[in-house]
């Protein structure tokens, strides 16, 4: 007789980077797929924006070249990933929003210290148009207690102007002003979009089309993976 028992697999480990230029939706959809497959979401971003907020030495020294829109040094953001990747809550998976950023970084993370092959993490590229990229990055709003991120006409809060998470008054990224975007955009033309072809040839690269609806696109991404258990 045949033995009807289910087949017994490991845990699924969720292991993602997520590509894509500034209002992409990386945060989004990484947010989201991290809830659902409960590993952490690691967004460079927000430790960066967290280091200034703090007034820490590594947040003085970068908050000029955030609120310009310009890059900060491949070597810092190493060494900041390459401390968080060892924390136990990355045991079971992670979500990269953010990181790698330029070739440089992507070499870093594969010489990092982890418990995973370099191979084994699915790379989403999020694409969408630049003229919808535009209008998404001038209105954004975000909360600078818990880091939501709002729009004005996408995703707006349910009460005017306030985080729906904890009251606190939304404000606009400073790096979300005219000028700091096109530097944005113009690092990622220069630094990031490299990194597609760097990817492009491994078995778990995905290109998401990411000019659709939140719900829509998470749907797609959620599909790519087997849900982890609780
Ligand atoms: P970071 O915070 O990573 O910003 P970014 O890459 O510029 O990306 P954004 O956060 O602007 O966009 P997103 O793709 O996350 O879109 P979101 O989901 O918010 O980095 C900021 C700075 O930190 C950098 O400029 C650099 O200085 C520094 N930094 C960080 N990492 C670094 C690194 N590795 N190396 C060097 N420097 C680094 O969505 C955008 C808006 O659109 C929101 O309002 C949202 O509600 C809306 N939206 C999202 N999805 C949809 C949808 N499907 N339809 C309609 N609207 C949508
Ligand atoms: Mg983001």
């Amino acid at each position: 007789m045949v033995d009807a028992r289910p087949e017994i697999r490991p845990a699924p480990r969720l292991r993602v980077i997520f590509l894509g230029p500034p209002g992409a939706g990386k945060g989004t959809q990484a947010a989201r797929l991290a809830e659902w497959a409960k590993v952490p979401r690691i967004s460079t971003g927000d430790m960066l924006r967290d280091a200034i907020a703090a007034g820490t030495p590594l947040g003085r020294q970068i908050a000029p070249l955030m609120e310009k829109g310009a890059l900060v040094p491949d070597d810092l953001l190493i060494g900041v990933v390459q401390e968080r990747l060892l924390h136990k809550d990355c045991a079971k998976g992670y979500i990269l929003d953010g990181f790698p950023r330029t070739l440089k970084q992507a070499e870093g993370f594969e010489h990092m210290k982890r418990g995973d092959a370099t191979t084994d993490v699915y790379v989403l590229n999020v694409e969408v148009p630049r003229d919808e990229l535009l209008r998404r990055l001038s209105g954004r709003r975000w909360c600078p207690h818990c880091q939501s991120t709002y729009h004005i006409y996408n995703n707006p809060p349910k009460d005017d102007s306030l985080c729906d998470k904890d009251r606190t008054l939304l404000i606009q990224r400073e790096d979300d002003k005219e000028t700091a975007v096109a530097r944005r955009l113009a690092e990622y033309d220069e630094r990031t979009a490299p990194l597609i072809e760097y990817y492009r040839g491994r078995s778990r690269f995905y290109t998401v089309n990411g000019y659709r609806p939140p719900d829509t696109v998470f749907a797609e991404l959620k599909g790519l993976f087997v849900k982890a258990p609780a």
